[in-house]
C-alpha cells in the first residue's frame, strides 16, 4: 500500500510537472481527485488494509491529497500569468508603422463661388457689409420701396415670424441699413453676401440659398459704371470671351431697372440647351437706386445717385459647375461635392 501511494504521488507530480495549459491541469485534477480519481481511490482501499495499519497509511493518504491540493493550485496561477504575458508579447507596438492619416475637409461648391465674387469685388474697392438673417419688415420691404399692399410682396414668397419680423427674401435690406448707418458720407460702397429665405422649392429653386447684393453711392454714378463693373465681374468669374446685355425690367427699388445676362458660358453665345437657343444666360438684377430709396436712407436723390445689383449664388454655381439642379447643394451628398 506504502509503494502504491508513492507510484501515484510520483506519476502525478510528473504529469503536473508537463501540463502546459490549464484544460489539461484540470483534466489532471479529475483524474487523481475527482469521484473515481486515483487519489480517492487510494482513501477508499484503505477499508480493506488490516486495521492497526489504517491510521499511518491514512496519513499519507491525506498529506499525498493536501500536496496535490496546493501543487495544482500553485501551477494554475503559473500558467494563468504565462499565459498574460505571452499575450502582451504579441502585441507589442511596432513603431515604425505609419500613422492613420487625418481625411482632409474640402470648401463646399457655394462657399467656394462665394469667395470668388467676394474677391473680385473687393479688388475693385467695394467692401464687404453683412446683414441679419432675421430681418425687420422695414428693411426687406419698407425701406425698399415696397409697402404693405404693394403687389412685388406677392413676388417673394416670404416666411414670416411676426407681423414686422421675417426670414430675409433677399439682401437688399443691407443696403438700407448700410447707407443709414454712414449716411451722409460717401461714397457707399458694399456689396452683401448671405443667406436668403422663400417659400420655394424645385429643380432651380431652395428654401434657403444665397445672393450677393452691389451698392455704390456716390456723386455723378450711372447706368454706364454699373455696366462697365458688371462687365469686368462676368470676365473675372466666367472668362475674358465674356460679354453682358442690359434688358430693361422692373424693381420697386431701382430706377430703371435692368436684369443682367451674360453671353452663355457653354456655348459662347452661338445657342445650346443650357442657353435655351438665345445664346443669353440672366445671372442678376440691377439698376440705378430709387431716389425714394435714397432719401429714405439719408441720401439727397438731388445730389447723389447709386447702382444696385442682386445675384444669386446658386444660379452662377449651378453654371459654372454644370449642375442641374439646385437641391444637390444642400443634400451634401460627398460623391456629389467631391467631383466639384
Ligand atoms: N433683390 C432682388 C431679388 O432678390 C435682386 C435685385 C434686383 C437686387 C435689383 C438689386 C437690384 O439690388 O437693384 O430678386
Amino acid at each position: 500500500m506504502m509503494e502504491d501511494i508513492e507510484k501515484v504521488r510520483a506519476l502525478f507530480e510528473k504529469e503536473i510537472n508537463a501540463a502546459d495549459n490549464l484544460n489539461e491541469l484540470d483534466r489532471i485534477r479529475v483524474r487523481y481527485l475527482g469521484k473515481k480519481g486515483s487519489i480517492t481511490l487510494l482513501t477508499r482501499s484503505l477499508s480493506r488494509v488490516p486495521a492497526e495499519q489504517r491510521p499511518a497509511l491514512g496519513q499519507k493518504i491525506n498529506e499525498l491529497k493536501n500536496a496535490a491540493g496546493s501543487m495544482l493550485e500553485e501551477k494554475k496561477e503559473q500558467l494563468k500569468s504565462r499565459a498574460y504575458s505571452t499575450r502582451w508579447d504579441k502585441e507589442r507596438i511596432d513603431v515604425t508603422l505609419p500613422g492613420s492619416p487625418y481625411g482632409l475637409g474640402r470648401k463646399h461648391p457655394i462657399t467656394r463661388v462665394l469667395e470668388e465674387i467676394e474677391e473680385i469685388f473687393t479688388g475693385m474697392g467695394f467692401q464687404v457689409a453683412e446683414g441679419p438673417d432675421v430681418e425687420l419688415d422695414y428693411y426687406n420691404f419698407e425701406a425698399l420701396n415696397i409697402p404693405r399692399e404693394h403687389p412685388a410682396r406677392d413676388m417673394q414668397d416670404s416666411y414670416y415670424i411676426d407681423e414686422d419680423v421675417l426670414l430675409r427674401t433677399h439682401t437688399s435690406p443691407v443696403q438700407i441699413r448700410s447707407m443709414q448707418e454712414q449716411a451722409p458720407r460717401l461714397p457707399v460702397r458694399i456689396i452683401a453676401p448671405g443667406k436668403v429665405y422663400r417659400r420655394d422649392d424645385d429643380v432651380t429653386h431652395s428654401p434657403m440659398f444665397h445672393q450677393v447684393e452691389g451698392l455704390l453711392v456716390d456723386k455723378g454714378i450711372s447706368l454706364a459704371d454699373l455696366k462697365g463693373t458688371l462687365l469686368l465681374f462676368a470676365q473675372e468669374m466666367f472668362g475674358k470671351k465674356r460679354e453682358i446685355r442690359l434688358r430693361p425690367s422692373f424693381f420697386p427699388f431701382t430706377e430703371p431697372s435692368a436684369e443682367v445676362d451674360i453671353s452663355c458660358i457653354i456655348c459662347d453665345g452661338r445657342g445650346c440647351r443650357v442657353c435655351k437657343e438665345t445664346g443669353w444666360l440672366e445671372i442678376l438684377g440691377s439698376g440705378m437706386v430709387h431716389p425714394r430709396v435714397l432719401k429714405m436712407s439719408g441720401y439727397d436723390p438731388e445730389k447723389v445717385t447709386g447702382y444696385a445689383f442682386g445675384m444669386g449664388v446658386e444660379r452662377i454655381a449651378m453654371l459654372k459647375y454644370g449642375v442641374d439642379d439646385i437641391r444637390l447643394f444642400f443634400t451634401n451628398d460627398l460623391r456629389m461635392l467631391k467631383q466639384l
